[in-house]
């Protein structure tokens, strides 16, 4: 796996953008580079929806053939589909509705009110990642994943101390009394997550320090889950400085 690289913006403001830069700039280099198509895992939460309208706003998001880029979701919060708090609702009204991208290349998690349980919804959701499977795993090798990180450590609805954490057959779990409402969600288990080339985590604010700090420092992941969250070939915590105040100095990568 590739080690924790942190990178520090100033501010929020400046931390977004960077990230939605490096992000079109990545995805443009790989649709080049390779003919394979690129799958991209997408976050909820703040930063991660900041991000996403910042691409939106990009000119160079109409240069990109979005053709060949596929978006899956990490996580999502089990609610009827036009329910304000569900990601994909907040990403397709950021980005992801305002791109050329063919319909069959976004694939949100089943939603509450189609009439399947959450464990169905999740069997769903694995089903249609076998669909892309590749490298000999049950899913895509996601190119890139975006994750949001809470002040517990969390990421997509892997929470601490859960028994989720320890998925390794399923590539997609129903969570059930989560800790952070609403208390049913779906999400990618970490094996899927490991699998990514590129995992990325957006966090933003001084709450969040002592999580990223924890992380660095070797904290277990049944802990911080996020400790955990890293790609084969890169694994960058963004940051703005109020989340980087718990870092060891000699970890930051500074600025970009
Ligand atoms: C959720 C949120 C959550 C979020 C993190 C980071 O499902 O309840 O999506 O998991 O990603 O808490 O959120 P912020 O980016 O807003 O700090």
């Amino acid at each position: 796996m590739s080690a924790p690289r942190v990178l520090v913006h100033a501010d929020r403001d400046e931390l977004v953008a960077a990230v939605a830069r490096r992000l079109l700039g990545t995805l443009d280099r790989l649709v080049r580079d390779s003919d394979r198509p690129i799958h991209v895992a997408l976050t909820g939460g703040s930063v991660g929806i900041a991000v996403l309208a910042a691409v939106r706003a990009l000119p160079a998001r109409d240069g990109l053939d979005w053709g060949r880029v596929h978006l899956w979701w990490g996580d999502e919060r089990w609610v009827p589909r036009g329910s304000a708090d569900r990601n994909e609702r907040q990403a397709r009204e950021a980005l992801v509705d305002a791109l050329p991208i063919p319909a069959p290349n976004v694939h949100p998690f089943p939603a509450a009110d189609d009439g399947i349980a959450l464990e169905a919804a999740a069997e769903r959701y694995a089903a249609e990642l076998r669909a892309f499977a590749e490298d000999g795993l049950g899913f895509p090798r996601f190119a890139l994943t975006l994750l949001g990180v809470g002040p517990d450590g969390h990421v997509a609805s892997l929470f601490p101390d859960r028994p989720e954490l320890k998925e390794t057959e399923a590539a997609v779990i129903a969570v059930r009394e989560s800790p952070k409402p609403p208390p049913e969600r779906l999400s990618l288990a970490l094996p899927v997550i490991r699998a990514s080339e590129r995992v990325w985590l957006v966090l933003a604010g001084q709450d969040k320090a002592s999580a990223l700090g924890l992380a660095l420092a070797g904290a277990s992941y049944l802990e911080v889950p996020a400790a955990r969250a890293e790609g084969t070939l890169e694994t960058v915590f963004w940051v703005d400085a109020a989340a980087a105040a718990e870092v060891p100095r000699e970890l930051l990568d500074g600025e970009e």
